[in-house]
């Protein structure tokens, strides 16, 4: 093995996704604190609710209490490299959960045992299922009285169309929670309910299977619910199978509590040693991908890398701005020269970034399923490629039709140049979608949740020193016309209700979606998407 091989085979970057509330903070930080990146419980918690920490950089974050921005968070287990991508918790910042999930090689899904599958669960789903992403999921808060084990599945399986195989089973729940059986490995791993801030190892028995009596001493009447419940799962449950997961039609499933650091050790260890390590990724080849496509190897030993992310104002003492990128290939050397290839010029990357749980630290290298950040000054936009020579551009980076849109009003006429360079680069930024209609010279602006356009106000005032307010406008959607014989007339036709994008894409903004039914019958080879690539 060489050594990209190896650096390879040790990484796992993964993101965890779950409905607000479920645990994604808790298990974070509980993921941490194994993994001996922190060592203080409490830390990723403070972190969320601070006032003063990195979180701060604007002030729509501090009024109200969320976490807008996401980062990137390097520890070690085992022997293994490991890249946590963190997501914003809010739903109205879910277009940047998404490109988050496109960097990503496998999920963790949380699930609060009492809720189930709960609607943010299933949107962050269909994202991972448009790449085909594993996920591996964890029941949480056990120690709460919560929904039947064997419900909880069957939640998953008819709700996210994905099959469950359990590698634990919880004994009891709420206060009668005894602790998890591991099914492949016969052991009896014992709850104790105290909050612990350390890793001791849990009190774990070995038992001869499920028949063993040891079982009975240990469990009381439990035993028998438990095995009750193990025939239930061999007639009616899915085995575990390793190629299933990677091909994400199945979940392994683990319960636990993470607060009180339960069912994390079996949860990281099953992590590791299952998830996939960095995987091979399409590209477009040839400038403006007029050469075709193909897949790129992380085993490649040219250096290639996409930009899934831009954050504003990380440091407020700095002001910048990082592009995350994610090596797709090869090594990253500090100092090297690749080629920006959107814009056609050799760039030296010098001062890259790599973020640690709690710091973020100069790189010296770098490898496949790494994520390091670089300093953007207006020119790195959202699914721009990096490579050594070849023209490659990676494909996959979403990008969602608005439900909400806004037309900006500047109230000061003589800042129109600043408002435009504004609104532009938080657009390739992904912060918001600008949009311009065809017969006015309007600035309408859409955004996936309505919390953007706040944010996209503050930027403007704080980083363009523009005033500018908003106006309700009566768009509910776009759809963005990428095809079809009638597209030409009906874009003539409808010219009051067409706009472009930012790349020039001509989409169609849905003020009445009874009309635009009835528009579809009229017009009928018009092929109308609301996804498309970023480009
Ligand atoms: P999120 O990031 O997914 O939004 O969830 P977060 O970790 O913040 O957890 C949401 C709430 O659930 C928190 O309570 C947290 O303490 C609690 N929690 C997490 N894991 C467990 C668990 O295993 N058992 C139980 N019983 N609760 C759990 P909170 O009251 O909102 O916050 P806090 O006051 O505890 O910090």
């Amino acid at each position: 093995m060489n050594i990209l091989q190896k650096e390879v085979a040790r990484r796992r970057t993964f993101a965890i996704i779950s409905h607000p509330d479920a645990g994604k903070t808790t298990l974070t930080e509980k993921l941490l604190l194994f993994g001996g990146a922190i060592h203080l419980a409490g830390a990723v918690k403070a972190k969320k609710n601070s006032r003063g920490a990195t979180s701060d950089w604007m002030a729509v974050e501090r009024e109200r209490g969320i976490s807008v921005t996401s980062s990137v968070m390097k520890f070690e287990y085992d022997g293994h490299e490991i890249n946590l991508l963190d997501t914003p918790g809010h739903q109205d910042f879910s277009e940047d959960t998404y490109r988050v999930l496109t960097a990503v090689d496998s999920v963790l899904m949380v699930i609060d045992s009492a809720k189930g599958v709960e609607v943010q669960t299933k949107k962050l789903m269909e994202v991972c299922r448009m790449r085909n992403t594993p996920i591996m999921t964890f029941i949480n808060k056990l120690d709460r009285d919560g929904q039947e084990p064997i419900e909880l599945l069957d939640d998953i399986e008819t709700n996210l169309g994905i099959e469950c195989a359990p590698l634990t089973w919880p004994v009891g729940m709420g206060k009668g929670f005894k602790g998890v059986y591991d099914l492949r490995r016969d052991e009896l791993r014992f709850f104790v309910p105290d909050g612990q801030k350390s890793t001791r190892p849990t009190n774990v028995v070995n038992v001869k299977g499920l028949d063993d009596p040891q079982l009975d001493d240990l469990l009381g009447r439990d035993a028998q619910d438990l095995r009750g419940d193990a025939e239930l799962l061999a007639g009616a449950g899915h085995p575990f199978d390793h190629k299933r997961y990677l091909a994400a039609r199945q979940t392994p499933v683990f319960f636990g509590s993470a607060i009180n650091n339960f069912g994390i050790q079996e949860l990281l260890d099953t992590f590791v040693a299952l998830a996939p390590p960095p995987q091979p990724r399409e590209a477009e080849t040839g400038t403006n991908g007029k050469a075709g496509t193909r897949i790129v190897s992380p085993l490649e030993p040219d250096f290639s890398g996409v930009v899934f992310k831009i954050q504003a104002n990380m440091d407020p003492a700095h002001r910048d701005r990082i592009a995350f990128l994610r090596i797709i290939s090869g090594h990253f050397e500090k100092g090297m020269r690749v080629r920006h290839h959107r814009i056609g010029k050799d760039v030296q990357i010098a001062n890259a970034t790599i973020f640690m749980a709690h710091d973020r630290t100069g790189v010296e290298e770098a490898w496949p399923g790494d994520i390091i950040g670089v300093h953007n000054h207006g020119t790195i936009k959202i699914g721009d490629t990096f490579s050594i020579k070849e023209p490659l551009k990676f494909t996959g980076i979403p990008s969602f039709a608005p439900e909400h849109f806004r037309r900006v009003r500047l109230r000061d006429p003589m800042r129109a140049k600043q408002l435009e360079k504004g609104l532009l680069q938080l657009c390739e930024e992904g912060a918001v979608q600008v949009f311009r209609p065809l017969r006015t010279n309007d600035y309408l602006l859409g955004a996936v949740g309505p919390l953007q356009f706040e944010v996209t106000m503050a930027r403007l005032k704080d980083e363009y020193n523009v005033d500018a307010g908003y106006e309700p406008i009566d768009i509910t959607g776009a759809r963005w016309i990428t095809g079809g014989k009638d597209a030409k007339k009906f874009i003539a036709d409808n010219g009051r209700d067409i706009a472009t994008d930012i790349d020039g894409d001509v989409v169609y903004l849905v003020s009445n979606p009874w009309r635009l039914e009835r528009l579809l019958e009229t017009y009928d080879d018009i092929v109308l998407q609301t996804i498309k690539e970023h480009r």
